[in-house]
């Protein structure tokens, strides 16, 4: 370890990049960092507490609710709707958006967030992890509205997220750069593990769930069949590395270089806090995050849940697939 540097420390070393801060953001990270704390704490016993298994209840999506899924969302809520730096929040787990509870002093900050990502791999203990996207307020009123929610992930003020895996790691960005902090759980604290993150331009990987092939597009089709070839421009094919838990195959992907792909027509991962604050990190390590035709930072929100196609990762890899994806649909035109 090169130094000693806490996430705490870090923060406020961007806050000073901002000589009118007031501080609020860097209390709104310190908040959100003691909720990852909790979910790291209860995630890391969860099969000796009974935290496993599902609830009775069922999401906006039609998705069975699991009981960490829960856990973390309640934590998060608890210990962010009472920081006074927010106006409104907005999750997976909720339909609506997430007013700030009376008698609690709003500020002007949106934090959207995916509280429990990758569900289906908790009782196998596979990594899962927590996604974060914090907007600046645009609307005057005092309390935080839909509005407030559906920016452009351009807009970000800060994205990033934890993954509990092997280790508790934090990854974020503010926009100067993307930065990784693990862990130590004898201290309780996040320590600089991965300073300014940046993602080959192109990898060796590729992240799909294959079982889907019938339902892919023909560029996606035509794009995976050559990526399994020993084609010239590569020298090897790639190797398929799929987890089913979205932050656990950005986060390798991210450090080892690759592209994931969880294509349209339609796609499954929701643009407001899963593809665009992945994209706001991939985009400031140097990689790419796309639709398919559009960059992911781009995409005008019209609903709080709403799907898009994600392709993202290394730079070229993705650059690569958008051509694919392009050339197949002009040529399903003619
Ligand atoms: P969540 O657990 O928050 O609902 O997210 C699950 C997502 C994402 O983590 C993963 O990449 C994707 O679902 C896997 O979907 P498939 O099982 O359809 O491949
Ligand atoms: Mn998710
Ligand atoms: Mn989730």
């Amino acid at each position: 370890m090169s130094k000693i540097r806490t996430v705490q420390q870090h923060i406020l070393d961007e806050e000073r990049l901002y000589p009118g801060a007031t501080g609020d953001f860097t209390a709104l990270l310190t908040s959100l960092i003691v909720a990852a704390k909790i979910i790291s704490r209860e995630v890391n016993k969860a099969g000796l507490v009974k935290i496993l298994g599902e609830t009775d209840n069922v999401n906006v999506h039609g998705e069975i609710v699991m009981k960490l899924d829960e856990f973390a969302q309640h934590t998060i809520c608890l210990a962010m709707g009472h920081s006074g730096h927010l106006c409104v929040m907005a999750s997976e787990e909720s339909e609506n958006i997430i007013p700030i509870p009376d008698g609690s002093k709003r500020g002007n900050y949106v934090l959207m967030f995916d509280p429990l990502d990758g569900s289906s791999n908790i009782d196998v203990n596979a990594s899962i992890g927590t996604i974060f996207s914090i907007h600046r307020k645009i609307t005057n009123a005092r309390d935080g509205s839909l509005e407030d929610c559906l920016q452009k992930g351009s807009r970000q003020a800060a994205a990033g997220y934890f993954i509990y895996g092997s280790s508790t790691v934090m990854v974020y960005t503010t926009g100067h750069g993307v930065h990784g902090f693990t862990l130590d759980p004898s201290l309780g604290e996040f320590l600089l593990s991965h300073e300014n993150i940046t993602t080959p331009a192109r990898g060796k990987i590729y992240s799909i769930n294959e079982g889907n092939v019938s339902q892919w597009d023909p560029g996606t089709r035509r794009y995976i069949d050559y990526l399994k070839e020993n084609c010239k421009d590569h020298g090897h094919p790639y190797s398929l590395r799929y987890i089913g838990s979205l932050v656990a195959d950005f986060h390798r992907n991210l450090l080892k270089g690759g592209i994931f792909l969880y294509p349209g027509p339609k796609g499954k991962l929701r643009l407001l806090y899963e593809a665009a604050p992945l994209a706001m990190v991939v985009e400031q390590a140097g990689g790419a995050a796309s639709t398919g035709t559009e960059r992911i930072l781009d995409v005008q929100p019209t609903s709080l849940h709403q799907k898009v196609p994600l392709i993202i990762g290394s730079r070229d890899d993705v650059a690569e697939y958008n051509q694919f994806y392009v050339d197949a649909t002009a040529s399903a035109a003619d």
